[in-house]
């Protein structure tokens, strides 16, 4: 039956109407707020192409992490600024390294709010890269070494769920054996199961220090015009043992989150990374762009495309929007 007798306008007439309508809803449960920690106290250290992230101290990140928590963010995801870089990333796994502190202390302040910890090396490692370099090259079974070892100093830390995000193979089994025997087998694993080796990166590595020193991340992160080889990736990863698979960058590949999020049924999480942050804050400084409207549409956008959880650094502003809105 067409026109006149359909007329999809009558579905649009009223607010009341169009939020009973909406096929997805953006709640602040859905997301995760990355934070960068660093050592000292006081310390708010702004990150120049990310408007509005800083490197915050362990005191700092607790005051910032419980307003995003009582804001109705469940979750948060840490990556750690280290003292000193070495060429094995040893701050990773020190159980005083910077992201264990600031796991303890979120954990005594605020108990119910979910702590995930990045699990990778690039922030600790003087070369940049994510694993143990040897003969110019990331080797691939050494780091997975590092890597089972980390995850259990950050689970001892009582982080809720680490997040391996070095494209390493055999990564996630290797964690959750190690994980297991230490008598952790209630942690979560996310994996960054498919990872692309992406431009977006380029804030983060400004915010984490974390530019590689020689060469790329091309031989460990995904080819960008790869979507069935993420879902091997994806594929690889839930059968080690995976509990949540996530897609990163999420804007640049929406069918990639689509694509997982049809296939297998492990919840989906998608990274709306930080170069996606810094073009919206950059057109938005500009005044080319009403900021937090495209933010939401963005975000929008990804649960569209399938993402049950979203790690956005918009997190705690839409949390906030999100509130007054609903009123
Ligand atoms: C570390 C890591 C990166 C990001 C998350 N974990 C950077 C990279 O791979 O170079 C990027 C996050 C972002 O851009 O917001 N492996």
């Amino acid at each position: 039956m067409g026109f006149p007798a359909t007329r999809l306008r009558r579905l649009r007439q009223s607010p009341a109407l169009r939020r009973m309508l909406q096929e997805v809803r953006l709640s602040p449960a859905d997301l995760i707020q990355p934070f960068f920690v660093c050592h000292g106290e006081n310390v708010r250290r702004s990150v120049s192409s990310m408007p509005g992230v800083h490197q915050l101290s362990v005191d700092q990140l607790v005051k910032e992490a419980g307003e995003t928590f009582r804001l109705g963010v469940p979750a948060v995801i840490l990556f750690g600024i280290p003292a000193e870089k070495d060429p094995l990333g040893k701050e990773a796994y020190a159980p005083q390294g910077v992201v264990q502190r600031a796991v303890r202390a979120l954990k005594e302040s605020f108990p119910e709010l979910f702590v995930f910890t990045d699990l990778c090396f690039c922030e600790y490692t003087d070369h940049g890269h994510c694993g143990v370099v040897k003969n110019g090259n990331v080797d691939n079974d050494a780091t997975l070494e590092l890597l089972a070892r980390t995850a259990v100093v950050q689970a001892e830390s009582g982080a809720d769920g680490v997040a391996p995000s070095g494209m390493m193979d055999g990564a996630v089994g290797a964690i959750r054996r190690a994980l297991d025997q230490a008598g952790f087998s209630s942690r979560l694993i996310m994996a960054y199961a498919a990872k692309f080796a992406s431009a977006f990166y380029g804030p983060f590595r400004e915010a984490a220090g974390s530019t590689p020193q020689f060469g790329d991340r091309r031989a460990y992160q995904m080819d960008p015009p790869n979507a069935r080889e993420a879902l091997r990736e994806a594929a690889l990863d839930i059968e080690e043992g995976a509990d949540i698979v996530m897609v990163k960058p999420a804007l640049a590949y929406l069918d990639v989150i689509r694509q997982v999020k049809d296939r297998f049924h492990v919840p989906v999480a998608a990274y709306n990374v930080s170069g996606e942050f810094s073009m919206v804050a950059a057109a938005a400084a500009n005044g080319w762009l009403d900021g937090p409207a495209v933010a939401r549409e963005i975000l929008l956008s990804i649960k569209r495309a399938g993402a049950d959880v979203i790690l956005t650094y918009h997190a705690k502003d839409i949390a906030q929007r999100l509130q007054s809105l609903d009123r």
